[in-house]
């Protein structure tokens, strides 16, 4: 399916788990990616990988997060899909009890801070253009409560929520559609290493997913391309809930 022919996808956190499956995907769908990675190695292999184009961004970093829309809309004439994706989620992010401010802040700064920077330089563009797609990634644990916390990325997740909402409502006249993912947990090599350790971890989590496991990062890839495409042309300010039942369940199949 050439879904995205012709489109220009800036894709955030590129180098790695869902990212990295998403500039694939996009590609895939005939669009060019722009993977943008604070880490130069992997988002530039993936972007060699795609045939896209490598841009090296803190995206807490303001200047650097407007030369990158600036930038894009300069070299490639549009910005059509902005999938704003990177975050982090630190050892040192946990119950509240022992997280101290400076997780907290560094979390909020990644995982939101960041999200307000893109949409706020990459909206422009899209006014100017009449037409646009912004994803926002969230993810499950901003609609549902976790006994084993992480207090700052739960809070960060649930503001990224809050703001796609009020963005998509904003500019939902002006062709460009904003929307929230909310991935459930996915199979990235660094959760299952840690789950490979500790298959007590693991089988705490698995309990509550309907399907039984966590997902692909294809899976979560499938999403972002269905909301950057015109198949989503009626959906603007969702939450995009991919999770394999999680915030759908009481109890689960044994
Ligand atoms: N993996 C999961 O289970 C899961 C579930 C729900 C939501 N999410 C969210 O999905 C997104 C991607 O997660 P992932 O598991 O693919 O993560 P990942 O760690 O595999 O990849 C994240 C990428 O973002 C980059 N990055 C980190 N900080 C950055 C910064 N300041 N500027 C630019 N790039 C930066 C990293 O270098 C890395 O390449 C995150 O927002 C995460 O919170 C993940």
């Amino acid at each position: 399916m050439e879904r995205l022919a012709g489109r220009v996808a800036v894709v955030t956190g590129a180098g790695s788990g869902i990212g990295l499956a998403t500039v694939r995907r996009l590609s895939a769908e005939g669009a060019l990616a722009v993977c943008v990675d604070v880490n130069e190695d992997a988002g530039k292999a993936a972007a060699d990988e795609v045939g896209g184009e490598f841009v090296q961004c803190d995206v807490t970093d303001e200047d650097a997060v407007r030369a990158l829309f600036d930038g894009v809309a300069e070299r490639h004439g549009r910005v059509d899909i902005a999938f704003n994706n990177a975050g982090i989620s630190p050892p040192d992010d946990d119950s509240i009890l022992v997280t101290g401010l400076d997780a907290w802040e560094r979390v909020i700064k990644v995982n939101t801070t960041s999200v307000f920077l893109c949409c706020k330089y990459a909206i422009p563009h899209m006014r100017r253009q009449g037409k646009g797609s912004i994803i926002n990634t969230a993810s499950f644990v901003a609609l549902m409560g976790a006994a084993t916390s992480q207090i700052a990325y739960t809070a960060s997740k649930g503001g990224v929520l809050a703001l796609t909402r009020e963005l998509g409502v904003q500019f939902a006249r002006e062709g460009i559609r904003i929307n929230a993912l909310c991935p459930g947990p996915v199979a990235t090599p660094l959760l299952l290493e840690l789950f490979a350790k500790d298959p007590e971890r693991a089988a705490r989590r698995l309990v509550h997913v309907p399907m039984g496991r966590f997902a692909q990062p294809e899976e979560i890839a499938a999403a972002v391309a269905f909301l950057a495409s015109d198949d989503a042309s009626f959906m603007t300010a969702a939450q995009f809930v991919v999770d394999g039942g999680i915030t759908g369940a009481y109890v689960t199949p044994l």
